[in-house]
Parts: C-alpha cells; structure tokens; sequence
C-alpha cells in the first residue's frame, strides 16, 4: 500500500506540511509505505489544454518533461494520495492547482479506450489558512478528484486556521491523522482485507504524532536557516 504525500506549500515547516506529515505517519501505522514530495520543489508547467485540441494528444504522463511529470509519475503509481495545501484566497496555492490541471493526463486516458488512471485511487485534503476558506479548499480538490475517479473516505478532509501552529490544532490535527488511517483502511478494503471506516478520537496517538513531527520539522527549520529552505529532495522515511 503506497501513499503519496503532496505538499502545496512553500514551507517544509509551516501548517500544512504538519498536518501532512501527521497523516502520512498516520498512514504509517496503517501499514503504509508514504512518500512525500512538495510542488515547490521544481518547476510544474501550466498546463497548455492539449485536450480540446482536434487531435488531443493530452494522455499520460504528459507531453512536458518537467517535474511535474516526476508528480505525476509518482500518483500514478500511488494507491492513496493525500493532499495538503495553504489556503491562497479560498483556494490551493498556484503550484497545486497547476498539478491538479496536469492531472488531466491521468483522468483523459478514458478518451484512449482505458479507465482514467485516477479511477479508484483513496484521496484525502487538508487545507491550512489563518482565517477562513478552508472547507471551499478542501471541497475544490476533493471536487476535482473525485471528478477524475478518485475516491473519497469518509472523514477525508481536515482544515485548520491556526497558520503555523497547526500542529497545535488538536481537532485538525486528529483530523488529519484520521486522513492518513482511513485513505490506508480504504486501499486495504479495496484490495479485499477487512477493515472498520470508523473516526477515532486517540489523545495518546494525537500527542505520539505531534512529538514525532515537531521534531521532523526541525530538520526543515535548520533548513532554512541555512537558506536552502528544505528544498533538499529526502525520502520521508529519513527525516
Ligand atoms: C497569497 C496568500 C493568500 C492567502 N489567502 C488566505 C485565505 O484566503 N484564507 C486564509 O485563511 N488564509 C490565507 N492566507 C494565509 C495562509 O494560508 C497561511 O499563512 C498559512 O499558514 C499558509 O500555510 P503554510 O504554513 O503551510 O505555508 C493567505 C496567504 C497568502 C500568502
């Protein structure tokens, strides 16, 4: 069971990738194998509508070489994706919202006689803001998602307004950290084990997780300090 972890925000420190990385360790403990990528990291092309072309040529992966293509790549062999962006007014940030439209490779392989390669893969949304907009950002993706095959668990979304103290949010923390169990028990039924789709409210595993990733984050904080601002390319399992 692979779960991808996209991060939309600049910051390897800030809000959202908490929470992200809460619900990938999350996932962890489900018994998934996380990755974790940030559409920061290098350059997404926008996308240029290859499909309302007379001859579409919008198929997978894309007709770019950028890094996007790596993203893409990455979902498509993903089982789970969970997606975490900043709220940049009511919405994902640029970058992500430039990923989602290049997802249209994925989605458009139905105009190629296969399913869309999206269709069944378990996605969950968490939007991280300082004051408003995050249900509209949460209810965009997985609107675009599910609009692509993609499935939704229940308890799929978390929001949070505490900027760069969400990780001290215990609602959306235990909201994200639900992300990450119930996207990893949604693969596990869906490839015919037996799970229970139930929230859980876990005090001892909300503070067990805040500990873990406080200490994560610090490698980004030394990141930035040392003015590479976590750009770094590392596997998750290594920080
Ligand atoms: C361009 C821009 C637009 C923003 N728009 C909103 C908004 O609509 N709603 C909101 O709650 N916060 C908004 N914010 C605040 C950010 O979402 C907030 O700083 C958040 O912590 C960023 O997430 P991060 O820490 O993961 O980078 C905006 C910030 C920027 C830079």
């Amino acid at each position: 069971m692979k779960v991808l972890g996209i991060l939309g925000s600049p910051y390897k420190n800030g809000g959202s990738a908490q929470l992200l990385f809460s619900a990938l360790k999350s996932a962890e403990i489900e018994g998934a194998k996380t990755e974790f990528v940030s559409v920061y990291d290098g350059e997404i092309k926008a996308c240029i509508g290859c499909i309302q072309d007379e001859e579409p040529g919008c198929k997978f992966p894309c007709i770019f070489d950028d890094y996007g293509k790596v993203i893409l790549e990455k979902i498509n062999l993903a089982d789970g994706i969970i997606f975490s962006t900043p709220i940049y007014w009511f919405a994902p940030s640029g970058p992500l919202k430039t990923l989602i439209d290049r997802m249209t490779c994925l989605e458009n392989m139905v105009s190629y006689g296969e399913s869309s390669y999206m269709e069944g893969k378990i996605v969950g949304a968490i939007a991280v803001g300082a004051d408003a907009g995050g249900p509209w950002t949460c209810g965009y993706l997985i609107t675009a998602l599910t609009s692509m095959g993609a499935i939704i668990p229940p308890w799929g979304i978390a929001y949070s307004y505490k900027g760069k103290n969400a990780i001290q949010d215990d609602k959306a923390l235990m909201d994200a950290i639900n992300i990450g169990l119930l996207v990893t028990k949604m693969i596990k039924i869906l490839k015919g084990e037996s799970s229970i789709l139930t929230y859980i409210e876990d005090k001892k595993l909300l503070e067990k997780i805040r500990k873990e990733v406080l200490k994560d984050i610090q490698y980004f904080e030394n990141s930035i300090k040392d003015k590479n601002y976590g750009r770094k390319t590392i596997s998750r399992s290594s920080i």
